[in-house]
């Protein structure tokens, strides 16, 4: 029976999905992205060489692997032609790229209009996005005047359209006069990207299924995290999609009854990054410590993340959510050095069910478990039993308090440096 796995971020990005779908990408013989855009950026270091992906699925430098970027995704051509030029660089298939990489003809396309929307709209940072034109993107889609990837087989009707999107922004437009929203310009600037992207573009709702049938291993790789989802997030300080695993079916049209199971994605600890409430959010020196061990700045803007002690209230939720079946802890390395590790395991006056939205949150004092930390270097250790006792006990902690086993462990960044059990 084909394996249908689902990995999803527990809170707001940046749990290090890029590295963890890339060590366990050997058991998949495709690794499919279902949403979001270029605001991810999955890291992965092989061989102490760090590459970013903001739009490719992480699982591309396995060989065997093949790639899908997925009907829910929002793709910006310019970057998507950066990546597949920079894989070809580094000789992957050699350079045959499109016998390993499907792109769904249905996937929505990021225009430079989406982009200077994004940036005029969101210019004082109150949601502060990536500003890589994601909520504009995602706008279109639903107002149904998107641009999708089968619309560039007819130039013509693609100029049609472009002109139909742009002028339901003309509001927004105002007082800026920027060829970014010429159709002509645009498709000018575009070429050597829409070209590209024609060779790969397909139906992949059928070659996913096909494929589903015939027992071949899927690994969908989500982005973003339960706290940033549309629906399920802090409204409204979240991303434009359903990052938590209702996306994973929409953004690639699997059925649910195929998922096999569910593997959430929690840092020892959590950050965010842009707007929103962050109870366990840590503003002293630890924090500091944290945020330059764990190298927490953006993959995408730079922007230096808040880092915050690991909620269980949250944890809990997304795993209710999402109905997590396992769950990989990464970054516990991090933590080391630091005399005291907290875990939030309750919130104080907790009247409600937690429901993770802004005004919730307002109200709320987390309720914080206090561990002793460790000062030995576990970048090394690649067996559970050789961690400090101390980190065995909050693993073993997490595990009891979410009520789902934790399956693999990082303790460091790159492939090699990963506790499988
Ligand atoms: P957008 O997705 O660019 O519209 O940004 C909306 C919110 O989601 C902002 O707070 C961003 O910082 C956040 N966000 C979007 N993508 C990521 C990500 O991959 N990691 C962390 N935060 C993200």
């Amino acid at each position: 029976m084909s394996k249908v796995s689902v990995l999803i971020g527990c809170a707001f990005g940046d749990e290090g999905k890029g590295a963890i779908i890339d060590y366990i990408s050997p058991h998949y013989d495709i690794v499919a992205r279902s949403g979001g855009g270029a605001n991810a950026g999955h890291t992965l270091v092989v061989n102490g060489v760090k590459t970013i992906f903001r739009l490719i699925p992480s699982g591309v430098l396995r060989s065997n692997t093949k790639s899908i970027l997925g009907n829910g995704m929002v793709i910006d051509p310019l970057i998507l032609l950066d990546e597949l030029n920079k894989l070809k660089n580094m000789n992957i298939n050699n350079g045959y790229l499109n016998k390993i990489i499907m792109i769904s003809d249905r996937a929505h396309l990021v225009m430079p209009y989406h982009i200077l929307v994004d940036k005029i709209l969101d210019k004082d940072n109150k949601i502060g996005t990536t500003k890589k034109g994601i909520g504009p993107a995602y706008t279109d889609k639903i107002m149904r005047r998107g641009i999708r990837v089968c619309d560039l087989f007819d130039e013509d009707l693609l100029i049609e359209k472009m002109v139909d999107a742009i002028l339901g922004w003309k509001h927004v437009f105002a007082n800026e006069v920027s060829e970014d929203i010429l159709p002509t310009r645009i498709i000018e600037k575009l070429k050597p990207a829409i070209d590209e992207i024609k060779k790969y573009a397909c139906d992949t709702v059928y070659t996913l299924n096909n494929l589903i049938n015939i027992g071949t291993n899927i690994l969908v790789e989500s982005a973003q995290g339960t706290g940033l989802d549309i629906d399920f997030g802090t409204y409204p300080y979240v991303t434009s999609s359903n990052s938590s695993v209702g996306g994973a079916i929409t953004g690639l049209g699997i059925p649910p009854t195929r998922i096999t199971n569910v593997i959430g994605i929690s840092k020892a600890y959590i950050t965010r990054v842009g707007s929103g409430p962050f109870v366990t959010k840590i503003t002293d020196k630890v924090g500091k410590y944290i945020q330059e061990q764990g190298n927490e700045f953006g993959s995408v803007t730079g922007r230096p993340r808040d880092v915050g002690w690991l909620d269980l209230c949250s944890l809990r939720y997304a795993a209710m959510i999402n109905g997590f079946t396992e769950l990989a802890l990464t970054k516990l390395d991090v933590l080391t050095g630091l005399s005291e590790i907290k875990i939030c395991n309750d919130y104080q006056h907790l009247k409600t069910n937690i429901r993770y939205d802004d005004n919730y949150y307002k109200n709320i004092v987390p309720i914080y478990k206090s561990f002793p930390g460790w000062d030995r270097d576990i970048s090394g250790i690649k067996m559970f039993d050789d961690l400090p006792i101390e980190a065995i006990n909050i693993v073993n902690y997490i595990k009891e308090q979410v009520g789902v086993p934790i399956s693999i462990i990082s303790v460091g960044p790159d492939r090699d440096q990963t506790i499988q059990r």
